[in-house]
């Protein structure tokens, strides 16, 4: 029976936990130590400071299957996927660790055990490959194991530099990295490709399937080689390419988790024929794009977020080239869940949100999706020499959201190149831009700089005895100020927190002993020192003895503001999602702003369920705990840490019951009952996928419910009701006014018809013809026209002018009765009309409007106009 990928990967698993090795769960793609990183691109990754010596496991074997992506950074496949029978963005990566246990005689035997007797793959189709200078690992292979010599094949320094080979392995440009021999598989002559080191190894005949890296350094970034503690094992089998040859099959793309993915695809796209490469590369994309958003990575346009936004548009584009219509790509969640979700059950719990923030994404890229390929169309039409200019590519990456892989992977399909330097050239001018104007003014705290290091007391403090250790008065150091000075002070302990963390810096008053007052408006971090700014009253100087003494209730307002943030932090990732983290944050006394990464707004009902959640907490009164810890233990503890920052050696853990587990240096309530009451005031979107609370609590909650209430009594009085009858006042109020408006509709037509009846008496006979011309009073002119067909209708037959005044301005109307259009001509009479009262104007033989200014000039317009009719009728 053939294995699924599945029970490659438990067998994996099984035969080196048999070994002595921990079964290690697969690691978040972001690595959670490594700052340089973009993904987790290799099993050993999680462990690195493990071959560094940095951590120290309770085991020294390891074995994992670990999730990883190749697009971006070092190592980058994203543009070969598609193109190749085994390069992917996302892959699992089987892999055993020796740290400083077994090396190479051990890693080299279990490698072959597995693949021959575990697996039962003949000898023959296996060859090898060694660094050249390792003759220990050629011996091995050769001597101990046995592999015929011609299949044993050494490689060199083949990159052009030293290390720079296939079989020197690392990491990235830093890190634990070694020697590695690999082991390939011959898929048969019948497919085309040579032997690795030879011309043609790129071909898909041989696959490396294996690679056992001997981990011997630390690369720095100078490129010094420092040797590990101790010399390591970390090896590496990509669980597709080896489940592709247990399934006698050649691409990886023939695997039972492909063809499912493919099929799937296939369905959502329309696509008939299996075998296109558009939709390899959406089953492919499919992995990477679920498990980044697992991982907690939101499409944005930078970092890891644009590596995502990438991925997810070339799926789109791929998926409309198959003749998808409307987001299609987010439908594949569910197949994919069937495939993976027995080994990763996060997959399964996640489903809905995967799914909602690759539809948005979907179809945000949808609307411009169509205009930018046809931008594109037109600029292949038109390019003379295959290369699309870099202008074009920055335009249609600005205008149209085309990531440059994109477009460059529209212009492969047809045979043409992409010139990526001119591109390049387009944004560092847009970078340039951007700088420019974001620079306006310089930042005060920049310049400073102390080599002072303060003692903070204000967690347990609100004030305490200090000694003035350095005064900067305009950006440089002095010896003393005088009366009225502004500066910024530096004591040797102090209970005023300095901002950082979001949290503001503290205000308040320094008291020398002598009698002299500096106010601290403001405390910020100079170095490590925290510095006062303030105006001093009195004399101070250095070396002075002070009493520092904060703003108590400015403080533990701040306290409450603080420690609700952390509450809101757990609420929202309870309610709207654990895709939630925190982007930013602002609290002061009055209010606090939380910003988080999300993709669409917060609703009502959310955020009410929010405010309930914290509530609920605050009335539990749980106590505020801190405990200082390093970060394993922090980890350990379940702590929120954001990924990719560096934390000192010991870091502090904020407690709340477990509801709320974070790292944190600020300062915080002893109970959360001290906060008091929580109310959210505002929410809304700040940036793409990045939106804001602000919310107030204790004191200031209060305040502004008082105040709400107060606006909703004004509201109360004027509509002569109570407070709980306002939403059905208003209606009333509503209603009344929407039946007064008909009233008036009906009460204006009215008028304007009778001013019409009584209009008839104005009627002259000139030439058997009834002619009506005279000044309406107060008609709008909108009005006009409907009063000129009533009269119309009225005589039959006829001709009229009609003028009227509103402001100052003055509108008239001519009409002629059809009969009557080859004597008297609308357009002609009003444009006489206008002419004679400062103003332009024409139109049809039978109704015409015109305009003037002139009103004093009206009353001998209108007489002339009798004329003017006269004349036509009679001649
Ligand atoms: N870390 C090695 C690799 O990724 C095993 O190939």
């Amino acid at each position: 029976m053939t294995m699924t990928s599945s029970d490659i990967r438990r067998t994996f698993l099984d035969y080196f936990a048999r070994q002595g090795h921990q079964i290690v769960p697969s690691a978040s793609l972001i690595p959670g130590n490594d700052a340089t990183l973009l993904f987790t691109n290799a099993g050993m990754v999680p462990f690195k400071d493990v071959f560094l010596g940095q951590d120290p496991r309770p085991y020294s074997r390891a074995t994992s299957a670990q999730r990883c992506v190749r697009a971006g950074g070092k190592h980058n496949d994203l543009e070969n996927v598609g193109y190749t029978a085994r390069h992917h963005t996302f892959f699992e990566m089987l892999g055993n660790f020796s740290f400083g246990d077994y090396f190479k005689k051990e890693a080299i035997d279990y490698a072959w055990q597995f693949l021959t007797a575990e697996l039962k793959l003949p000898a023959e189709k296996l060859l090898v490959t060694v660094y050249e200078s390792d003759n220990e690992a050629y011996e091995l292979w050769t001597q101990h194991i046995g592999v015929p010599a011609e299949r044993v094949i050494r490689i060199g320094d083949n990159k052009g530099a030293a290390y720079a080979s296939d079989n020197f392995w690392s990491m990235g440009d830093t890190g634990p990295c070694g020697p590695c021999t690999e082991v390939f598989y011959d898929h048969g002559a019948e497919i085309w490709g040579g032997p690795p080191g030879s011309p043609e190894e790129d071909g898909d005949r041989f696959i490396e399937i294996w690679n056992i890296v001997f981990m011997q350094f630390n690369r720095h970034a100078d490129g010094r080689m420092e040797p590990l503690p101790k010399p390591s094992v970390d090896t590496g089998m990509g669980l597709e390419r080896i489940a592709a040859i247990m399934q006698g099959v050649h691409s990886n793309y023939e695997t039972d988790t492909f063809q499912a993915l493919i099929k799937a695809a296939a369905g959502v796209t329309g696509a008939t024929d299996l075998s296109n490469k558009s939709l390899r590369v959406i089953a492919d994309h499919i992995r990477s794009c679920a498990f980044l958003v697992i991982d907690g990575v939101q499409p944005s346009n930078e970092g890891r977020g644009y590596v995502l936004r990438r991925i997810i548009r070339r799926a789109v584009r791929h998926g409309n080239q198959l003749g998808a219509r409307g987001a299609f790509f987010y439908k594949l969640v569910a197949a994919l869940v069937e495939q993976m979700g027995e080994a990763y059950p996060e997959l399964q719990a996640r489903q809905a949100v995967i799914e909602k923030l690759l539809r948005i994404e979907e179809e945000q890229f949808g609307k411009t999706l169509q205009r930018g390929l046809s931008m594109l169309e037109d600029a292949l039409q038109q390019v003379t020499d295959k290369v699309l200019p870099g202008d074009l590519v920055f335009r249609l990456y600005d205008t149209y959201g085309f990531p440059v892989d994109l477009t460059n992977d529209v212009a492969r399909e047809r045979g043409y190149q992409v010139d990526l330097d001119g591109f390049e050239a387009e944004m560092q001018q847009q970078r340039q831009r951007a700088q420019q104007a974001s620079q306006f003014g310089t930042d005060y705290n920049q310049q400073l700089s102390s080599k002072q290091v303060t003692d903070f007391t204000g967690y347990q403090h609100d004030t305490g005895n200090a000694t003035v250790v350095e005064i900067i008065r305009n950006g440089e150091a002095c010896q003393q100020l005088a009366d009225g000075e502004e500066a910024l002070i530096i004591l040797d302990q102090t209970p005023f927190y300095a901002e950082s963390g979001g949290q503001m810096g503290d205000t308040g008053h320094l008291v020398a002993d002598d009698g002299g007052v500096f106010a601290v408006t403001d405390t910020i971090k100079v170095g490590k020192a925290h510095g006062h700014k303030g105006t001093l009253k009195g004399s101070l100087q250095l070396g002075q003895k002070i009493n520092a003494q904060i703003d108590e209730r400015r403080r533990q307002a701040i306290r409450q503001n603080h420690s609700a943030t952390h509450l809101v932090h757990a609420a929202l990732r309870q309610v709207v999602g654990e895709h939630v983290t925190q982007k930013g944050s602002l609290v002061g006394p009055d209010r606090f702003r939380f910003d988080f990464s999300h993709f669409e707004a917060v609703t009502a009902a959310e955020l009410q369920q929010v405010e309930q959640l914290v509530n609920q907490h605050i009335q539990a009164n749980h106590p505020v705990q801190t405990e200082l810890m390093d970060l394993e233990s922090a980890k350990a503890a379940g702590a929120m840490a954001l990924f990719g920052e560096r934390y000192d050696e010991a870091v502090r853990v904020l407690t709340m019951s477990p509801f709320s587990v974070e790292l944190c240096g600020g300062t915080h309530v002893t109970q959360t009952g001290d906060i008091g009451l929580f109310k959210i005031v505002a929410e809304g979107g700040i940036a793409a996928g990045v939106r804001r609370i602000e919310a107030v609590t204790g004191m200031q909650a209060l305040h502004w419910v008082h105040q709400l209430e107060q606006q909703a009594h004004q509201v109360a009085t004027l509509l002569k009701g109570d407070l709980m009858s306002i939403a059905e006042r208003v209606q009333q109020a509503q209603d009344r006014s929407r039946v007064l408006e008909k009233d008036m509709e009906q009460l204006k037509q009215k008028i304007a018809s009778q001013a019409g009846a009584s209009l008839l008496d104005q009627v002259q006979i000139i030439a058997d013809t009834k002619v009506l011309i005279t000044e309406l009073p107060q008609v709008e002119s909108k009005a006009l026209r409907g009063i000129l067909d009533e009269l119309k209708n009225k005589l039959g037959s006829g001709v009229l002018l009609l003028a009227t005044v509103n402001d100052g301005k003055i509108s008239l109307i001519a009409g002629v009765t059809k009969d009557l259009t080859d004597k008297v001509h609308a357009g002609k009479l009003v444009a006489w009309a206008a002419s004679q009262v400062g103003g332009k104007g024409g139109g049809r033989p039978d109704m015409a409007q015109a305009g003037g200014t002139d009103s004093a000039a009206l009353p001998t317009m209108l007489q002339g106009a009798t004329e003017q009719v006269k004349l036509q009728l009679t001649s």
